[in-house]
């Protein structure tokens, strides 16, 4: 059973990861459309979507991964400091949701070039939590 959580785990944690890197990307998206509305009404329909679907990958995740450590007490340094970076990855992505809808109701967004730069972040945090899941160096 601990593998098949473990595999559960990873699975909801990709789906949650994919709209992770993807919001950001439609916020360039929104950024770039202008003042063309049918284009803008479009791109926010998707990322509201995106951003629902998200929050139930992330979701099942994070009970999947509250059973591996509390069931099958998997844990240690590595997991508080993997949690740290977790939260500020969820930080980001409620950032980026909030962020579109905004821009929905027509609020200006920053330019695409720094969008672009803050599209970059999540990658950022996830290679420290892979590297904590995987080496475990505490
Ligand atoms: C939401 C809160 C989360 C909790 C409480 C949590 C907790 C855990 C625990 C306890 C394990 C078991 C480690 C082991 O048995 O060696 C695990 C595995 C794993 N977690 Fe999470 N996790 C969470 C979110 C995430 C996120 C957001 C990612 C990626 C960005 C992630 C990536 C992984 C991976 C790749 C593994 C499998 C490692 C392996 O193949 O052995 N987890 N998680």
């Amino acid at each position: 059973m601990y593998l098949w959580t473990k595999l559960f785990h990873v699975l909801f944690v990709i789906a949650w990861m994919a709209c992770v890197f993807y919001l950001p990307r439609i916020l360039v998206n929104l950024a770039e459309a202008g003042a063309e509305p049918a284009v803008r009404d479009r791109l926010a329909l998707m990322g509201r979507r995106l951003y629902r679907f998200g929050h139930v990958m992330f979701g099942i995740a994070l009970l999947l991964g509250l059973t591996l450590w509390m069931h099958f007490d998997r844990s240690g340094g590595w997991l508080h400091a993997k949690l740290l970076l977790v939260v500020m990855l969820l930080v980001h992505f409620v950032f980026t949701g909030r962020w579109i809808k905004r821009a929905a109701g027509g609020a200006s967004l920053p330019s695409p070039t720094a969008l672009r730069w803050f599209n970059e972040i999540p990658l950022v945090l996830a290679i420290p939590v892979l590297w904590l899941v995987y080496f475990k160096p505490f």
